[in-house]
């Protein structure tokens, strides 16, 4: 049969890991119509079943054998969770397959560095998914400050506290909440930054006497004399009635002034340059994993990787500093407030939820995504 000049080959693509973000990526990638999802892996039963359901055109299965044996496959996604990342990269690159991968790249730095070793010595395209440099917020606000609108860029200041992922639910291996979610805004900070981190001092807080801080406050500065600090807990009022959360960037420069805040439905970006003022306020987007989808696909497609997407060696950096900042903390004084009751009850109440901030995924169907 012959096949029409202009009918695009579907990029071939595994999915392995088809949890919560799996499931993004899974929905992302088909409504795009530029991959074509072979397989589905799993090593939950319940998840097969709904991949199963969801995805009757891929081939689902238990373990990655035969997508590493499978030369057709081109990209896989690793969206399982960090304790078997590498495992997972080191095949893809023996068996020749670009590379999506979660952050972080590995369960530890040691193996984190040995990712973008591989992934550097290797001629395949990689990439991780350090969500907010895909966001149209934050290349908004870049695109203005390069066009020298606020003068020289002097503060950054980057919050992100949710009443989300406590300890206990999950994502053991991702580390406390400043790892786990916290790297995203380390990252996002020496990105607009363009420079590394110099010093540093964090503060902590034990809420509800865990062992860990689960709320870490981090300044300090870059190497071109940036100045920066972080914050960042997932402590925000759990057991409130209704919950809310606050999120946001503050920038400053010599002249003028950037900042976001979202709802997580909508972003607002405000612009107070010295020629421009703009108010803009777009759908916040989620974790634009459709963008980071079509970067990808673009960089298959042309062999070359996108410079707008991060690289290994971005997500071990930020994830490395993630940890330095909370072990800074845990060199000075961290006091304890709370207790363990509390934390118990905070756990109760997010088992039994329906709608709140970072629930992890049940397998069950999700009506929206069956029918996208
Ligand atoms: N970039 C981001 O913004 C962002 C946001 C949330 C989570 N994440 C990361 O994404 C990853 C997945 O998180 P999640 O929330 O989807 O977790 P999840 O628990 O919902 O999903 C993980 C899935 O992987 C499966 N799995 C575990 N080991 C496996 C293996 N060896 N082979 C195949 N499947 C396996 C589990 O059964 C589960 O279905 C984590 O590393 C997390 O840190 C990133």
């Amino acid at each position: 049969m012959k096949t029409h000049p202009f009918v695009q080959t579907k990029i071939k693509v595994a999915i392995i890991g088809f949890g919560r973000m799996g499931k993004f990526y899974w929905e992302a990638m088909r409504k795009s119509g530029q991959w074509d999802i072979a397989y589905i892996c799993d090593v939950d039963p319940e998840a097969r079943l709904l991949a199963r359901q969801m995805s009757p055109e891929s081939r689902v299965v238990d373990n990655n054998r035969p997508i590493f044996e499978d030369e057709s496959v081109q990209v896989v996604g690793l969206f399982s969770l960090a304790n078997f990342r590498l495992e997972h990269i080191e095949r893809a690159i023996r068996s020749g397959k670009h590379i999506i991968a979660e952050k972080p790249i590995a369960d530890t730095m040691e193996r984190e560095w040995r990712a973008v070793e591989l992934a550097e010595r290797s001629d395949r395209i990689s990439t991780v998914n350090l969500y907010l440099r895909n966001s149209w917020y934050h290349n908004q606000i870049k695109t203005y400050i390069r066009q020298g609108e606020i003068g020289e860029l002097a503060i950054l200041r980057v919050c992100h506290m949710t009443p989300g992922l406590v300890p206990g639910e999950g994502h053991e291996a991702e580390g406390p909440a400043f790892h786990d979610c916290g790297m995203h805004y380390v990252d996002i900070a020496r990105w607009y930054a363009e420079s590394e981190y110099k010093t540093w001092h964090a503060q902590g807080m034990r809420m509800w006497n865990y062992k860990d801080p689960w709320w870490v406050q981090c300044h300090g500065t870059f190497q071109n004399g940036v100045v920066f600090d972080i914050t960042q807990g997932f402590v925000y009022g759990q057991l409130s009635k209704t919950q809310t959360h606050n999120s946001y960037i503050d920038i400053i420069g010599t002249k003028g002034i950037v900042r976001m805040t979202h709802d997580f439905k909508t972003a607002v970006v405000d612009l107070h340059g010295v020629s421009q003022t703009l108010n803009v306020e777009k759908p916040f987007g989620g974790k634009n994993i459709d963008t980071l989808c079509r970067l990808f696909a673009h960089s298959v497609e042309t062999g070359r990787r996108h410079p707008q997407l991060p690289t290994f060696r971005d997500s071990a950096i930020a994830s490395q500093y993630a940890w330095d900042f909370f072990d800074n903390s845990l060199t000075h004084d961290l006091p304890a407030i709370g207790n363990l009751d509390t934390l118990e009850q905070i756990r109760e109440r997010r088992r039994t939820m329906q709608n709140g901030y970072g629930l992890l995924h049940h397998n069950k169907i999700e009506p929206h995504i069956i029918h996208p």
